[in-house]
């Protein structure tokens, strides 16, 4: 099975088996198949925060398990869920139309409701962590249905559990979001004020939702025109005495408070910096607008991104003193 339309970076690797799981009946049958016997399992969303290393001997589920509804609601609060293989940008939309607001700055993330959990994504300010109410995983490795709810979950930056402890074990299937009926917009961050102002958008939730658009329109690469997989690195968490330092040393230097005696630099500025913004290694290389984001500019294998990946990490490392971690999981 080729996994090539499977992955955002359009890189071209091929699956031992492929199954295509829109049940827990799908996952049960094709986990007792006699074929299935001894081969490790790896769950696959929309593909869009993965690097395919070369060919996966494996058995790939496909999540491709649909669904949205509203569950229940309180005083306080809507109940939404959405089956695991929803197109994430697709279910934000939809709640917004149902007139939900909370996902707003959310909109236009690449992938599935299923993997949106996993690494904790965000953007604008927002994180999934904000809204997560609680999910259903199926065991891959038994017969097991368990609900993680947000504590279980030990969400942090583009991090969770299912990276960490329990990865590899569980099948996503359903998520279930709690957005508040009072709901304060959040326009604070980067260009998402200038742009409500700028393009005359209403001062709403489908408002914010068409800026943040626009924004990441004019500045991510389309996965479908040239592959991607959005950062490809963390923004890195340094000590506040180290980001001190380098602010003495390179004024313009981005930097964020992320916590207590912590900041977050922002990758893109140091990997700007180090001459690697629009600057290919072999098919791959890093995005002109957009220094952060690795592009495939065609026929890419694994190994293409892994040189560039060590490339940019070494530059950093050399120019500023600080070690680049990659987000995207590893097959
Ligand atoms: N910058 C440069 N040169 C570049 C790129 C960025 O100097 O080539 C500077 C920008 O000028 C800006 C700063 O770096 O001052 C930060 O850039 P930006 O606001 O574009 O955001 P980011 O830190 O690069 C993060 C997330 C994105 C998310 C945006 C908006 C991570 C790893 N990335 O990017 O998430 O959309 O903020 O919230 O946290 C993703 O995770 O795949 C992703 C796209």
């Amino acid at each position: 099975f080729s996994l090539q339309p499977c992955n955002t970076l359009g890189v071209s690797a091929r699956a031992q088996w492929l199954a295509r799981i829109t049940s827990r009946d799908d996952l049960l049958a094709v986990l007792a198949d006699p074929r299935a016997a001894g081969l490790p399992c790896r769950v696959l969303g929309g593909g869009s925060n993965l690097v395919l290393g070369g060919d996966v001997a494996a058995l790939v589920l496909k999540v491709e398990i649909m669904g949205r509804r509203l569950v229940r609601e309180d005083d306080a609060a809507w109940y939404v869920a959405a089956g695991a293989g929803e197109n994430w940008h697709d279910f934000v939309q939809w709640t917004l139309a149902q007139g939900y607001a909370g996902l707003e700055n959310l909109s236009l993330i690449p992938g599935t409701v299923g993997a949106a959990p996993v690494q904790n994504i965000g953007a604008y300010g927002a994180e999934i962590k904000d809204h997560f109410f609680e999910l259903t995983g199926y065991a891959l490795d038994g017969d097991e249905i368990r609900r993680f709810d947000s504590d279980t979950c030990q969400f942090a930056y583009r991090d969770s559990v299912f990276k960490q402890a329990e990865a590899g074990r569980w099948l996503i299937a359903e998520v279930v979001f709690r957005l508040p009926k009072q709901h304060a917009l959040n326009t604070a961050y980067g260009d998402i004020e200038t742009e409500l102002t700028g393009a005359g958008l209403p001062r709403t939730a489908q408002g914010v939702a068409q800026a943040v658009i626009n924004v990441r329109r004019r500045k991510l690469p389309d996965p479908a025109v040239i592959g991607n997989a959005g950062s490809f690195f963390k923004n890195p968490v340094v000590p506040a005495d180290v980001c001190t330092a380098l602010q003495q040393q390179y004024p313009g230097l981005v930097a964020y408070p992320a916590g207590i005696g912590l900041m977050k630099l922002a990758a893109g500025w140091l990997i700007d910096q180090c001459g690697w913004k629009g600057r290919r290694l072999g098919p791959v290389g890093m995005y002109e607008k957009q220094a952060l984001v690795l592009v495939n500019h065609g026929g890419a294998s694994g190994a293409d991104v892994t040189a560039l990946m060590q490339a940019v990490q070494a530059d950093v490392r050399q120019h500023f003193g600080v070690e680049l971690e990659a987000e995207p999981v590893w097959w």
